[in-house]
């Protein structure tokens, strides 16, 4: 399953709060990892870090209780019939091994969890560990003594929060998920900012009491990210602490705080020239359907700059705004946001069809 939701909308804290404590409370066992963990390990290695860590807690737990049965000699190695350091290492056992001696011990199935799976496509050595999931999967629902009469016995989860290159995973043969599809990972509504604010009003002196749709508002004007509408009620609540200002309306401040977010995206937005912006609100509007070189395009961006475009003015803007991490080049020709909340800026600011 492939989840997609934007930046800081509570995709990890579902995943470690919810999500993991279901599995275990339904007798699976879940493996995950988070490839934003440590910038700058390799995703490859985090994803097999992971599972030689689940198993070796595993082990030590089996291992315990057989030294506790009075069998005082075995160890890990007499558990496993591999070497877990040597866990997916030439010469040693591979992922799949690991993840089938997982569902065999574990008696249960396996759910792996890969939290921002885009980053895997960032080295080779991630590529090759989501092969090796994918193969594992196939390898392992197959296999009658390891479903054991269930659907599957090793589920995978990818979650990431740039849905495009998340895609990259599943579009194109040559991909190890060729086929899936990216799925929105639900964002949080009106459960969350009822309790919330049920919350909220518990702790506020009767007449600053915040109605339940203002609380619902303003968490939208947020883009439902928790944390703004956090701050934002902490400034409602605390005022303008020994300042002039009179108390703010919750909505006030909720713009308040996307503002703040907003300002980066319009000083990089200034920064461009008339081209590299055309060439990214053509970006926005096309989305999947965007080719930065026909003659639609052309046409586009000649209309804005009022001048003809040609494909090399079109090709020198496109690196210029890459050089910028505004935009990112995907596999096959596709672009996109390296940011993609700034769409949701750039329409607000101006407007769709300008
Ligand atoms: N259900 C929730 N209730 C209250 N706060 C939440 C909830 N879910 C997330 N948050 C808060 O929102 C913020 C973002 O959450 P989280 O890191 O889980 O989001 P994310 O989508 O994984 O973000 P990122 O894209 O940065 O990885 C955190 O401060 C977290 O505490
Ligand atoms: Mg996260």
């Amino acid at each position: 399953m492939f989840l997609a939701a934007p930046r800081r909308t509570g995709k990890s804290t579902f995943l470690v709060h919810d999500l993991l404590p279901e599995l275990m409370a339904r007798g699976a066992t879940p493996v995950y990892v988070d490839l934003w963990s440590q910038k700058s390990a390799d995703p490859g290695a985090l994803i097999n870090e992971a599972v030689r860590k689940v198993l070796d807690k595993q082990g030590k737990g089996v291992l315990g209780r057989i030294r506790g049965a009075g069998v005082t000699k075995a160890g890990l190695g007499s558990w496993l019939s591999f070497d877990l350091e040597k866990l997916s290492l030439s010469g040693g056992a591979t992922l799949a091994n690991g993840l089938s001696a997982l569902v065999r011990k574990g008696e249960g199935p396996v759910v792996v969890i890969v939290d921002e799976a885009q980053q895997a496509l960032k080295s080779e050595a991630g590529r090759d560990a989501m092969f090796a999931l994918k193969s594992a999967r196939d390898t392992i629902n197959l296999d009658p003594t390891l479903t054991d009469g269930r659907p599957a016995a090793l589920g995978l989860v990818f979650t990431g929060s740039h849905r495009d290159k998340l895609a990259s995973l599943v579009t194109g043969r040559d991909q190890p998920f060729f086929g899936s599809r990216i799925r929105d990972f639900p964002l949080l509504g009106r459960d969350y900012t009822e309790a919330y604010g049920r919350h909220i009003n518990g702790l506020l002196p009767p007449d600053r009491r915040i109605d339940a749709s203002e609380i619902r508002e303003a968490f939208d004007i947020v883009g439902r990210r928790p944390q703004y509408l956090h701050s934002a009620v902490t400034r409602y609540a605390t005022g303008d602490l020994g300042g002039e200002r009179e108390f703010d309306s919750l909505l006030q401040l909720a713009q308040d705080e996307r503002e703040t977010h907003w300002d980066s995206y319009r000083r990089q937005w200034s920064a461009l020239d008339h081209l590299q912006q055309a060439v990214l609100r053509r970006i926005i509007a096309e989305g999947d359907r965007f080719r930065p070189f026909d003659a639609d395009s052309l046409a586009a961006y000649a209309a804005a700059i009022g001048e003809p475009i040609g494909a090399k003015d079109v090709q020198q803007a496109l690196d210029g705004l890459r050089e910028q991490e505004l935009v990112v080049r995907l596999e096959r020709g596709r672009y996109s946001l390296e940011d993609p909340s700034m769409a949701d800026w750039l329409r607000a600011e101006t407007g769709p069809s300008e």
